[in-house]
């Protein structure tokens, strides 16, 4: 399977920090923010990644993953000219997704737990696509689903006003090879774009629409506004500390899939020595033995 990250968007909740530079190039702690959803395809097993963003940010990305073909992966880039909406990636994707299977993660999300991003890529079922469900305080900034009696998916809202349940939809889905006809024949929504959840409502007026809901342990936290990106900020910084393992490593997910051996892995360490990152990265082919 195939992945996109979609990293497009004008952040408008962040101005005035976004005037000068993406959202998605920005920190989170020690590391900028487009590694964590990119770790999060990494740890799911994919390697084939299409990286959209604004032509005027895309430069930037390149610059940032210059040297990730030393990961063992393999980043292609693309162009999102005006916000079309999230399922637009899609179109933008045709040619890289080839009639294939792909998975589209949004390039603001952060994913933390065990095994998280392989559990999603096992439950995904061909004919179909899976989305994942994840129980929130106020789910009115989501797209949020309802679960029926059967515990199967009953309705799918984008930022309902009153919310028919708790679960909201990560920016996370895993979709089979007929995505990009079913968003070509998608009407834009009154704010004039692809809606992923119009989309997703298209596989589950088919029955297609399978959900995961993440366990509780789990986190899922998105990087919108100044507040939301300092709390991941301080999530980061406190597991790091205490675990002394890093989160959103590319580096290391590739080392763990076996793309990279040790002394790459150590290779690259080396030029990260003088920072935590760095040494948390040393330090994992001796550990692991
Ligand atoms: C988008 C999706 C929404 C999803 C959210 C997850 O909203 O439209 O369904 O729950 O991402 O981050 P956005 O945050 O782009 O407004």
């Amino acid at each position: 399977m195939k992945g996109i990250i979609l990293a497009g968007g004008s952040a408008t909740r962040l101005r005035p920090a976004s005037l000068g530079v993406s959202k998605q190039l920005m920190p989170v702690y020690d590391k900028p923010l487009i590694y964590y959803p990119l770790t999060t395809l990494l740890l799911s097993g994919i390697r084939e990644i299409l990286l959209i963003s604004t032509p005027h940010d895309l430069p930037q990305f390149r610059r940032l993953f210059s040297n990730s073909n030393s990961w063992g992966i393999e980043i292609s880039f693309a162009e999102q000219r005006n916000p079309g909406g999230l399922a637009e990636a899609l179109l933008i994707g045709e040619s890289f997704i080839n009639g294939g299977e792909v998975s589209l993660i949004l390039g603001d999300n952060l994913f933390h737990g065990t095994g998280l991003g392989r559990q999603l890529q096992d439950s995904f079922v061909n004919p179909g696509a899976l989305i994942a469900a994840y129980h929130v305080s106020d789910p009115r900034a989501f797209g949020v689903v309802e679960f029926g009696s059967d515990g199967l998916a009953k309705s799918l809202e984008e930022k309902p006003v009153i919310p028919k349940s708790s679960w909201a939809v990560p920016g996370l889905y895993f979709y089979d090879e007929t995505s990009v006809d079913r968003t070509k024949s998608l009407q834009r929504s009154p704010r004039g774009e692809l809606e992923i959840t119009d989309l997703n409502r298209s596989y589950l007026n088919d029955s297609q629409l399978r959900v995961k809901t993440f366990a509780r342990g789990t986190t899922w936290l998105d990087m919108g506004t100044p507040a939301t990106l300092l709390e991941a900020a301080e999530y980061v910084r406190i597991v790091q500390d205490r675990q002394g393992l890093l989160i959103g490593s590319p580096e290391e997910a590739a080392w763990r899939s076996g793309w990279i051996d040790d002394q790459k892995l150590l290779e690259i360490a080396s030029g990260l020595k003088a920072t935590q990152y760095g040494q948390l990265l040393g330090k994992l082919p001796e550990e692991e033995k």
